[in-house]
C-alpha cells in the first residue's frame, strides 16, 4: 500500500526519519532499538551541542537571526524543562535526541525542522556523548584528589609509625605505615594521569561530520568547539562518526583505578581480620551479620573488590563491541553508553564511600607493634651490617641466613640475640650489632629518594600535598 502524508503513522509519533519506508517499523523492532531512557542522561549535552549546531547553521547563512532566536529560545525551555525534571518523556521516541526534536519542534514549530540541517545523529550522539564524559571525568579527578587528601591526612598522623612491610604476604623488612599509605597515594596519583589523558582523548570535537563524509554548510568548527570547550576538532569525519577510542580510555582509566582500589580493599579486609589486627574500620563502613551478633564485616571493601569485575566487563564490552566494526557508524555502537554509564557510576560510587572510609580507618598501633617483633624483619640488615664490614653481600646474605636458622631453632627473632651469639657466626660481628638492630635503624637507613626513612617520607608527605593544589587548580584550567 502506497503511503501518504497522512495514513499509516501514529499521529503522536515523531520520526526523524520515515520517508523511503511503505511500512512502520515493527513495534518489536522500535523496542529493541529503542534508547531512550538509557540515553536521557546526556540530555542536557544534547541541548549543548545543539545550540551549538543552531549557531554555526546561522554563521553559515542556512537560518537566519530570528529562526535563530526561536530555535536558541526554544532550546534553552527544554533544558528547564530538564532541570526541573518537567520535561515529559514518550517512550515511542527512538532516542533522547529524537525527543528534544520532538520537544523543539512542539514548542517552535516549523523552525526546528532546520536544526538538523548539515547534521546527522552520527554526528549528534557522539558530540554530546564527549561533552558527557568531560564533565565526569572532572568529578572524577576532583573526587580522586580528596582521597588523596584523606591518605595524606593519615600518612602525615602516623608521622613514624612503623610496620612490617611483606612480600609473598610473608614479613619482609619494616617500613612506615605512612610510605605504605603513600604507595597508594602513587597509584592514585597515577591514575589522575590517565584521567587526563582521556580527558584530552576525548576532548575533540565531531560536529560538522554529518553522517561520515562532512557538511555542505560552512560552518565554522573551530568557533562551535571553543563555544562547547572542545580543545580541537576531529580531522577526519569518517572516523569521528566511528570512533569511539575516548570511551575505551576513560573505561580503561576507571578499570585501573578500580584495581587500584581493589587491592586497597583486599588489605584493609585482610589488616581488619583477627588475625592481622592492623586496623579497625569505622562501625558505620561495616555492617553487621544477621546471625553471628559478634560480627562486623567489611563489606565496603568486598563490593569494591567485587565491582572491579563488574568495571573489568564494560571494558571488555567496549573492545569487544568495536573490534569488527567497519567504517563508519554501526549502530552496534548504541551500545557504548550503558558500558560507560556503568563503569562511570561504579567509580563515583567508590570514590565516595572510600573517602570518609579512609579518613576513618584507626590503626591499632599495639598489634602492629607486636608484629614488629617476629618474623626476623632485620635480617637483610644483618646482611648490611657485614657488607659495611667488608663482606660481599652473597657471602653476607648465607651467613645470614644460617644466623637466622639458629634464632629459629633457639624460638626467638634474630633480633634477640646477644653479641656473643653474634661473634660466633663472624668476627666481623662488634658490640655495636645489638645497637644498631633495631626498627627504626633499620627504616632510617633506608634513606635514598623514594626509600622509607623518615625523612624521605616526610618530604613524600609534602610532595602529595603540592600535587593535590597543582592538580586541583590544573582541573579547573583544563
Ligand atoms: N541512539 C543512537 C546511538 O546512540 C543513535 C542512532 C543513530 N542511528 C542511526 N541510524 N544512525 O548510537
Amino acid at each position: 500500500m502506497m503511503k501518504n502524508a497522512n495514513n499509516n503513522k501514529k499521529d503522536n509519533v515523531f520520526k526523524l526519519w520515515g520517508g523511503r519506508f511503505e511500512q512502520e517499523p515493527a513495534e518489536i523492532v522500535n523496542r529493541f532499538t529503542n534508547s531512550l531512557f538509557v540515553d536521557a542522561r546526556l540530555a542536557l549535552y544534547d541541548v549543548r551541542g545543539s545550540s551549538a549546531q543552531a549557531e554555526g547553521l546561522l554563521q553559515a547563512g542556512v537560518i537566519d537571526p530570528s529562526e535563530y532566536n526561536r530555535i536558541r529560545k526554544g532550546l534553552h525551555r527544554i533544558e528547564i524543562e530538564f532541570r526541573t525534571k518537567r520535561f515529559v518523556f514518550d517512550e515511542h521516541d527512538e532516542d533522547i535526541h529524537t525527543a528534544i526534536e520532538k520537544r523543539l519542534y512542539e514548542i517552535i514549530g516549523d523552525t526546528a525542522y532546520k536544526l538538523h540541517t548539515g547534521r546527522s545523529r552520527n554526528d549528534q550522539v557522539v558530540t554530546a556523548f564527549r561533552l558527557y564524559v568531560l564533565d565526569e571525568i572532572q568529578g572524577i579527578i576532583t573526587r580522586l584528589l580528596a582521597v588523596q587528601s584523606a591518605l595524606g591526612a593519615q600518612a602525615a598522623r602516623h608521622k613514624g609509625v612503623p610496620l612490617p612491610g611483606f612480600t609473598h604476604l610473608q614479613h619482609a623488612q619494616p617500613v612506615l605505615l605512612s610510605h605504605y599509605l603513600l604507595a597508594y597515594a602513587e597509584m592514585f596519583n597515577r591514575d589522575i594521569e590517565r584521567f587526563f589523558h582521556a580527558y584530552y582523548a576525548a576532548s575533540v570535537m565531531p560536529l560538522g561530520s554529518g553522517a561520515l563524509a562532512g557538511t555542505p554548510y560552512a560552518i565554522h568548527r573551530e568557533a562551535l568547539a571553543e563555544l562547547l570547550g572542545f580543545k580541537e576538532i576531529s580531522a577526519n569525519s569518517i572516523d569521528a562518526v566511528s570512533d569511539r577510542d575516548f570511551a575505551i580510555d576513560m573505561v580503561y582509566a576507571i578499570s585501573v583505578l578500580m584495581m587500584h582500589f581493589s587491592r586497597l580493599s583486599e588489605e584493609v579486609i585482610l589488616w581488619s581480620t583477627d588475625e592481622f589486627g592492623f586496623v579497625s574500620l569505622p562501625d558505620a563502613f561495616t555492617t553487621g551479620s544477621s546471625i553471628m551478633p559478634q560480627k562486623k564485616n567489611p563489606d565496603v571493601a568486598e563490593l569494591t573488590r567485587g565491582k572491579t569485575g563488574r568495571v573489568y566487563g564494560s571494558l571488555a564490552n567496549l573492545l569487544t563491541m568495536m573490534k569488527g566494526l567497519p567504517l563508519a557508524y554501526d549502530r552496534d555502537m548504541q551500545e557504548d553508553k550503558p558500558a560507560v554509564f556503568d563503569a562511570i557510576d561504579t567509580a563515583r560510587t567508590v570514590l565516595d564511600v572510600w573517602v570518609p572510609l579512609i579518613q576513618g580507618l584507626s590503626f591499632n598501633t599495639g598489634r602492629v607493634q607486636e608484629a614488629l617483633s617476629h618474623g626476623h624483619l632485620l635480617a637483610t640488615d644483618i646482611a648490611d651490617y657485614l657488607v659495611r664490614r667488608g663482606m660481599p653481600f652473597r657471602k653476607a646474605h648465607e651467613l645470614t641466613g644460617r644466623i637466622v636458622l639458629y634464632a629459629i631453632k633457639k624460638g626467638i627473632d634474630v633480633a634477640g640475640l646477644g653479641y656473643a651469639e653474634f661473634k660466633a657466626f663472624s668476627p666481623l660481628f662488634k658490640p655495636d650489632i645489638t645497637s644498631l638492630l633495631n626498627i627504626k635503624t633499620s627504616i632510617n637507613s633506608k634513606a635514598v629518594y623514594g626509600g622509607t626513612a623518615e625523612k624521605q617520607v616526610k618530604n613524600a608527605i609534602d610532595r602529595l600535598e603540592k600535587k593535590i593544589r597543582h592538580y586541583e587548580s590544573f582541573i579547573k584550567k583544563v
